[in-house]
């Protein structure tokens, strides 16, 4: 085990600064520090305020880590760096902690992807990721289809949203509903109490819409859809069923997930599909994509819900598969590329 690289994994691409550390497949640490309290009475993330809480966080979240880790800075072998997609300067306190880490400690900066990242994960909670696998990214900012032969160089696009992402319609349908931000747990917790009675649309998934958007998604529609249903409620008179709203919304949103999950695994000849992102920490998704996965012969990996959400883990997990299977680290010029492609696994 001890020959089994060292990494340590650093993630600020939106609220949250996550330090991880893993050894080979193994994680040993997975520190976190968010500042989703201070954007809660905003409605959404402020991105002035999460560079700020990332730069006062940092170094007591790498101290945490590697005193919980019981390693040293300099038993380190490589800093892995989430590099993009995100916000600009909350992306950029973390590239420029890793980089001035990597040169102190003489040890390679690998910048990496934070949805390849999302993927990846699943290595240390499951062990190595078949290939190729078929990754079902559901987040805040995403919601994409993506087959993956090889996570630390060949991740494709097969489809993803073409308005809101899957994340963005639970957090604005919260808002809808009065429930706090982010939205995703108070539905999830709300649904819970509910049952599925109205019938909200499903798009792109049927007919013409299907064919041209096979594996794209659209939330748009149904945020609307649900606005509607509530403002009609509330003319009316009559009180809104918040439960019952959530349960129905939620259940439109898994069905459209894990029917076209299931669509392109059986398209592509796939038979396991990662689900990962924040909206895979959703227990309603994870049951239905267990029958669905179930019922077609697919093996399904989600992992915890601590690990679906953003984590430095998933960035240390990604950059220790870098090193093992020796790719080239980045330049110490690296840039926090806000709007980097999910096909680009490294920058
Ligand atoms: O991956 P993530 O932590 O950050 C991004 O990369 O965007 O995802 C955050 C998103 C938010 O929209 C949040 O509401 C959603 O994940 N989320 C959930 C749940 N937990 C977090 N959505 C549905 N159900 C949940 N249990
Ligand atoms: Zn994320």
């Amino acid at each position: 085990m001890a020959d089994q690289p060292l990494v340590l994994g650093i993630e600020t691409s939106c609220d949250e600064t996550g330090v991880g550390i893993v050894r080979g497949e193994t994680l040993l640490v997975d520190a976190i520090a968010s500042s989703v309290d201070e954007h809660a009475r905003f409605g959404g993330v402020v991105p002035e305020v999460a560079s700020r809480a990332h730069l006062e966080a940092m170094v007591p979240t790498i101290e945490r880590a590697c005193t919980t880790a019981g390693i040293g800075l300099r038993d380190l072998d490589a800093v892995a760096v989430t590099s993009g997609p995100g916000l600009a300067g909350a992306l950029m306190v973390g590239v420029a902690s890793a980089k001035a880490l990597a040169l102190a400690l003489g040890v390679p900066l690998y910048g990496v992807n934070h949805l390849a990242s999302h993927v990846a994960v699943d290595i240390v909670e499951h062990g190595p990721l078949p290939e190729p696998t078929l990754a079902l990214l559901v987040s805040g900012g995403h919601s994409s289809l993506l087959l993956v032969p090889d996570v630390t160089h060949d991740v494709r696009s097969l489809g993803s949203t073409i308005d809101d992402a899957a994340g963005e319609a639970f957090d604005k349908v919260a808002r809808v509903l009065g429930l706090p931000f982010p939205g995703g747990p108070h539905i999830d917790r709300a649904a819970g109490e509910g049952q599925v009675v109205i019938d909200f649309p499903r798009g792109l998934t049927t007919g013409r819409d299907l064919e041209r958007h096979r594996f794209d998604f659209s939330f748009s529609g149904l945020k609307t859809a649900v606005a509607r249903w509530v403002q009609a409620r509330e003319a009316s008179g009559q009180p809104v069923p918040v439960a019952d709203v959530a349960a129905s919304f939620q259940e439109a949103v898994t069905d459209v997930l894990t029917r076209k999950a299931v669509l392109a695994c059986r398209e592509h000849g796939v038979e396991h599909l990662q689900v990962g992102g924040g909206v895979a920490a959703n227990s309603r998704l994870r049951a239905m994509a267990r029958e669905r996965c179930e019922a077609a012969g697919i093996e399904l990996r989600v992992p915890r819900p601590g690990l679906c959400t953003d984590n430095g883990a998933m960035v240390a997990a990604l950059g220790a598969q870098l090193v093992l299977k020796g790719r080239s680290p980045s330049d110490l010029s690296l840039p926090a590329d806000s709007s980097m492609p999910v096909t680009l696994v490294q920058s």
